[in-house]
């Protein structure tokens, strides 16, 4: 992701906060604000606006196409995020049982990564573009080689995947509300969750989404019952953090602004929203600018994807339903999507604001409101300054100021945490798991505070579960 530079009511909301606490007369010497960096200009590609309110902009990436110019010149200056469009599909990676080939996936992968980009993984599980082995099986055969192909798909790309589709389209279209009968579903209707824990276990940094279309209009059978499911799987404790909308808008399915009231509900369950593959027949600028602010209206909808770079380059060509022209050029709806990212909410997603350790109550700190990379953090009194004010990217990073990362100063017990200007490496990223532990993705090691008093500094150590290791966000 690049740099997230704050906007204006970002800075205008926190002038607001430092003149409050200067009233208040809260702030002790050792934690006096600094000004947060200036506020930037409207930024002039997606990627880049996006990135103002911490989310990603990204694009469905086929390897084929990567030996065009014209399209790698526009997909590496727009977009900040990659989906491989068919390269990491179950066909692709595990062509023969038991026989892997990241050959393509790789390519996507590689050229994602290469170009300061994150990817998203799809799909692990999918009753479409099985290769022939897999749709030849059934029962309890299937659901191991299932679970094989997730660990060995998850396992090549560990700690490497922001969000993963584990499953995709498992709900039947129509009126029914029932699942899509496929091999998969044959196995058992617990497949999907089986899918889950599995994929939790393979990969724990990865972000696991569940991913599916014709699921955007609240008022629809399959809407409610992908949300009753989700709803049930955070209640059993089922791992999974996120729900995956595709968006192929057309005249059969077309955009409804109770979208927004369907991510908003999906949220409210205490998962990540995304829009995954969008794509809209005709691409209207408003319909494109709807859909960018429906995000935007949600703190948990990390970013947007569009399933294709120019309209030639779309598994649905005929609907022209994409942000570039076939030439190359920007169409109305790209400019329609800019505006609405420059003049968006900034409200950032997943949780931002104090974390608090649970056996000092004392928060994390940036000593002396400092911004120098490398200053290590420390626990202090709370209270409602921007050095204490920590923001959970799309990535998995844990920003303050907007553009310094919570970063280990290296993998073993008792290295340092420090800040760092962000820049995307697997020592910037944190999985926040729900005993309340705050894991380092690079070295495995739990954030942890070597007593409760002001000026503890905050190191990595062996997770024990502590109360010095665990942490609420407030
Ligand atoms: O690469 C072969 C080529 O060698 C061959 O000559 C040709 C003949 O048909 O087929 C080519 O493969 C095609 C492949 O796309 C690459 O272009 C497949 O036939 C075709 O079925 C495949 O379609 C993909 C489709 O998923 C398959 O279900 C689309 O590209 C891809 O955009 C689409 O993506 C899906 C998402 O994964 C899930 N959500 C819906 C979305 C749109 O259908």
């Amino acid at each position: 992701m690049g740099s997230a530079a704050l906007s204006r009511p970002v800075v205008h909301r926190k002038i607001r906060a430092l003149l409050l606490a200067l009233i208040l007369g809260v702030l002790s010497a050792a934690t006096a604000l600094v000004a947060p960096p200036a506020a930037h200009a409207a930024e002039s590609t997606l990627g880049a606006a996006a990135a103002q309110s911490g989310r990603y902009f990204g694009a469905a990436i086929a390897s084929g196409r990567l030996g065009d110019s014209a399209y790698t010149t526009i997909a590496n200056r727009e977009f900040n995020s990659v989906t491989a469009e068919n390269e990491m599909k179950i066909d692709a990676t595990e062509p023969q049982r038991g026989q892997f080939n990241f050959t393509a996936a790789d390519r996507v992968y590689n050229w994602a990564v290469q170009n300061g980009k994150q990817v998203r993984g799809h799909t692990l599980a999918w009753h479409s573009q099985q290769p022939g082995w897999m749709q030849s099986l059934s029962g309890s055969d299937l659901r191991q080689a299932m679970i094989n192909h997730i660990n060995g798909v998850m396992g090549h790309y560990k700690g490497k995947i922001a969000q993963w589709d584990v499953v995709n389209e498992a709900f039947a279209d129509g009126s029914s509300g029932a699942r899509r009968d496929s091999n998969l579903q044959r196995t058992g209707n617990d497949w999907i969750e089986v899918a889950f824990r599995t994929a939790r276990a393979a990969d724990p940094a990865a972000k696991l989404c569940y991913n599916d279309y014709n699921v955007e209009n609240w008022t629809w059978a399959k809407t409610q019952a992908m949300y009753n499911m989700v709803k049930d799987f955070k209640q059993r404790g089922v791992p999974i953090d996120c729900v995956g909308f595709q968006a192929h808008f057309n005249s059969g399915s077309p955009y409804d602004s109770n979208f927004r009231t369907t991510l908003q509900n999906f949220a409210a369950l205490g998962v990540d929203v995304a829009i995954t593959e969008l794509d809209i027949q005709g691409a209207s600028p408003t319909t494109y600018a709807a859909v960018t602010n429906d995000c935007l209206a949600v703190a948990r909808c990390l970013g947007i994807t569009v399933w294709g770079v120019r309209d030639s380059d779309s598994w649905r060509p005929e609907h022209t339903p994409l942000l570039f022209n076939s030439d190359g050029s920007k169409k109305p709806a790209y400019t329609a999507v800019l505006n609405a990212l420059n003049g968006g909410s900034t409200t950032p997603p997943g949780d931002s604001g104090q974390i608090k350790g649970v056996g000092s109550g004392r928060c994390l700190d940036v000593p002396n409101a400092s911004t120098a990379d490398g200053t290590q953090v420390q626990l202090w009194d709370c209270h409602s300054g921007t050095n204490q004010q920590w923001a959970l990217t799309a990535a998995g990073e844990l920003r303050v100021y907007g553009n310094k990362c919570l970063d280990a100063g290296g993998t073993a017990d008792g290295a340092r945490v420090q800040i760092y200007g962000c820049w995307g490496g697997d020592n910037q990223k944190w999985r926040l798991n729900s005993d309340g532990s705050i894991t380092g993705v690079q070295s495995g090691r739990c954030l942890d505070a070597a007593g409760t008093s002001n000026g503890t500094r905050i190191q990595l150590y062996t997770c024990s579960n502590g109360s010095n290791q665990r942490w609420t966000r407030t």
